[in-house]
């Protein structure tokens, strides 16, 4: 795993300007912020995550897109509630406060010459598109990669000119998409992740999994994984969604006596077995 979060990150937002806001679905929007006279006040590595500040209205904890270039912090954010709703209604040349990044990130480094498994579901490819992203750019570093998302509708699927056009042009990926439910106009697969994932049925043999998606979503990947022969040390998930304050302030993540903004968000399925069974 990589090091954990430190306490000792700025406080003070850093002050962005929205420079383009993208339209994923109905309720996710992409925003794109950097400093005024250009570039970003930090590097994110895959799967951290920054806070987010829009006065008055309060501040929030969301992933951190990982840039190649890190020419500018890219988040996606899904309307939830009061925030999230009043970050949707923006324009571009909106400022913002941001401060960050927090949370430990995938490691990377350990997956080198694995092959990959990514299992998203909903807004919980954002979180792992930086990882996808990450490897596509060290490509030589990792194996087959293999990335199965699912959504409720096509509507609801994010990122789909890279899920439909660019990842599925990159040499050894795999991209398996499905939806909840039968849709007019829809001729790919409809069911729900964990099932597609067994029929798909990779290999365990030298394979790292990971996954994020809304929680009733990893507990049957987990359980499928599982059935499929995948060791715990195998299987890796972030708890993003359990950030808050990110530096061990709030007491709203921990699970036992576990801050998981200290201590992750990012971790093994073995790792998760040892904290008492909350997540
Ligand atoms: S998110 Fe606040 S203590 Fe962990």
């Amino acid at each position: 795993m990589s090091d954990k979060c430190s306490c000792e990150q700025p406080l003070v937002p850093t002050v962005v300007e929205v420079v383009d806001i993208k339209d994923e679905t109905p309720d996710v929007k992409s925003f794109y912020c950097r400093l005024s006279e250009g570039g970003v006040p930090f590097n994110v590595a895959p799967g951290q995550c920054a806070m987010v500040s829009y006065l008055p209205v309060g501040e929030g904890m969301f992933s951190c897109t990982w840039q190649e270039e890190q020419e500018y912090l890219q988040f996606a954010i899904k309307k939830v509630g009061l925030l999230t709703d009043e970050l949707h209604a923006i324009e571009v040349g909106q400022k913002l406060g941001v401060r960050g990044p927090y949370g430990n990130g995938f490691p990377v480094e350990e997956c080198k010459g694995k092959d990959m498994l990514f299992i998203a579901g909903g807004i919980g490819l954002a979180p792992l598109r930086s990882f996808i992203k990450y490897c596509f750019k060290h490509r030589e570093d990792y194996g087959k990669i293999t990335i199965v998302y699912g959504s409720r509708s096509y509507a609801d699927l994010c990122f789909k000119e890279e899920l439909f056009n660019e990842w599925p042009a990159i040499k050894d990926t795999q991209v398996y998409v499905t939806i909840d439910n039968p849709e007019e106009g829809w001729d790919g697969h409809v069911g729900f992740v964990p099932a597609y994932v067994e029929e798909i049925n990779p290999n365990p043999q030298g394979l790292i999994a990971v996954t994020c998606g809304p929680p009733i979503m990893i507990k049957f990947v987990l359980q499928s994984l599982e059935k499929m022969g995948y060791t715990d040390d195998q299987v890796i998930t972030t708890l993003e969604m359990r950030m808050k304050c990110g530096i061990g302030k709030c007491g709203r993540c921990n699970i036992g006596s576990e801050y998981i903004c200290l201590d992750g968000p990012v971790f093994t399925l073995a790792q998760l077995k040892q904290l008492p069974q909350e997540w």
